[in-house]
C-alpha cells in the first residue's frame, strides 16, 4: 500500500503556459514541494479567482527547483475555474494544495507476478511485458510524471522500482486538436529513452484524423496480451470499458485514476463519495483517485466496449 505524503498548502508562481493542442500547459513553481508520485494531484486555486472553491488537477510532470519543484499542470479548459488555469500567464499566483491522494503504486504495478509453478529458468526465456498506459483525452495528464518516474527507476527523489516492463502508451482522442496534446509525453518518452528503456505509442483519433480512427479501446483490444499490466485514465465510460476488456484475459491486471466532483480533496467534505464494486462507498480523494479495476468496477459487462 503506497503511502500517503502530508500534503501541504502553498503559494504557487507560474513561470510557464502554453498550449498544447486543445488544453494548456501551466507550469507552476511551488517552493518546498515534496516529490509527488504519479497519478497524485493538487487542489488549484487562481489567487483573486472569483471561483470559492479550489479544483482538483493531476500533477503532469514535477521537476525539482531549489528547495522546491516546478509542477506542470494538463488543464481542459471545460468550465470556469479551467478556463481561469488554462489562460494564466506568468506571475499569476495560486494556491496548491498537494500532493494527495494515492497515486499509481509502481512497486506493486511492476512487481513480477510468476505463474504458479513456473520456474526462474523459464521465466528468464519469456517475452518481456508490457505495462500499457491508456489515456483518454485530458486522461493523458498524469502520464509524463509517470514515464518520468519509470526512467529515473528509483532515483530523482522518488521511490520507484526498476521497470522490468516495456511502455506501450495508446491515447484517444475526439480530433487533431486534442491529439496534439501528445505532445506532453516528448520528454518523458525522451528520457526513457536516454535511461535504456523503449517505449512504444499509437494513437486513436474519434474522427479518424490521426492515427487509429475509433476509440482507443479498439487499440488496447489489438494490442493487450496475457501477462500485462494496465494503467488508465480516462471518461468513465472509456475505463469501464478498458476493464471490460482486460478482466477477460488471463494474468491481466488493471489500475484506474478516477474522477468525481471534489470540493476539499482532502476527505473532509464527503463531496467525492463512488460506491466501489462490493457495495462500499468510497473518497476518491483519499481511497483514490488510483484504484484497481477489482475494487472499482468488479463485474462489468463484456460488451461495454461496443457501446
Ligand atoms: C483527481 C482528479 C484529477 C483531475 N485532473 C485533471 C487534469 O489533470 N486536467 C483537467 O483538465 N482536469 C482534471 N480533472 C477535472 C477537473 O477537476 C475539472 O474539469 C474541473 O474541476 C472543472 O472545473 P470548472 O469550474 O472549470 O468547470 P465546472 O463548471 O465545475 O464543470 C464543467 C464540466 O466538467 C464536469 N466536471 C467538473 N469536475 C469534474 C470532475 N472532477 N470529474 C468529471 N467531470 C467534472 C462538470 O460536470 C461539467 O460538465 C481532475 C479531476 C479529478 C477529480
Ligand atoms: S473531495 Fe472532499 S471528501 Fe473527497
Amino acid at each position: 500500500m503506497p503511502t500517503v505524503r502530508q500534503p501541504a498548502l502553498r503559494l504557487g508562481e507560474v513561470v510557464f503556459c502554453c498550449e498544447a493542442g486543445a488544453f494548456s500547459r501551466v507550469r507552476v513553481e511551488v517552493p518546498g514541494w515534496a516529490p509527488a508520485r504519479p497519478g497524485q494531484f493538487a487542489m488549484l486555486h487562481v489567487e483573486g479567482s472569483a471561483r470559492f472553491l479550489a479544483r482538483p488537477f493531476s500533477l503532469s510532470d514535477e521537476e525539482p527547483r531549489g528547495a522546491g519543484a516546478v509542477l506542470t499542470f494538463v488543464v481542459a479548459p471545460v468550465g470556469p475555474a479551467s478556463q481561469e488555469l488554462a489562460n494564466l500567464r506568468p506571475g499569476a499566483r495560486l494556491s496548491v494544495l498537494g500532493p494527495l491522494g494515492r497515486g499509481f503504486d509502481l512497486e506493486e504495478i511492476l512487481a513480477p507476478a510468476p505463474a504458479r509453478g513456473a520456474c526462474p529458468a523459464a521465466l528468464a526465456g519469456s517475452p518481456r511485458r508490457r505495462l500499457v498506459i491508456v489515456a483518454g483525452g485530458v486522461g493523458i495528464a498524469p502520464f509524463p510524471l509517470l514515464l518520468r518516474t519509470l526512467a529515473q527507476g528509483g532515483g530523482g527523489g522518488r521511490s520507484a522500482p526498476v521497470c522490468t516492463r516495456t511502455p506501450l502508451l495508446l491515447c484517444g482522442f475526439r480530433d487533431q486538436a486534442q491529439a496534439e496534446a501528445v505532445s506532453v509525453l516528448q520528454e518523458g518518452t525522451e528520457e526513457l529513452r536516454r535511461a535504456g528503456m523503449g517505449s512504444g505509442l499509437l494513437c486513436a483519433t474519434d474522427d479518424g484524423s490521426v492515427g487509429f480512427h475509433g476509440p482507443v479501446t479498439e487499440l488496447l483490444r489489438r494490442e493487450v496480451s496475457s501477462g500485462d499490466r494496465v494503467v488508465a485514465c480516462g471518461p468513465p465510460a472509456m475505463c469501464r470499458a478498458v476493464w471490460g476488456l482486460c478482466r477477460g484475459i488471463s494474468d491481466v491486471q488493471c489500475w484506474f485514476s478516477l474522477e468525481a466532483r471534489m470540493a476539499c480533496g482532502v476527505g473532509s467534505c464527503h463531496g467525492c463519495v463512488i460506491p466501489l464494486a462490493d457495495g462500499s462507498l468510497a473518497k476518491v480523494c483519499r481511497r483514490g483517485p488510483v484504484l484497481r479495476g477489482e475494487e472499482a468496477f468488479g463485474e462489468v459487462e463484456h460488451d461495454l466496449l461496443t457501446r
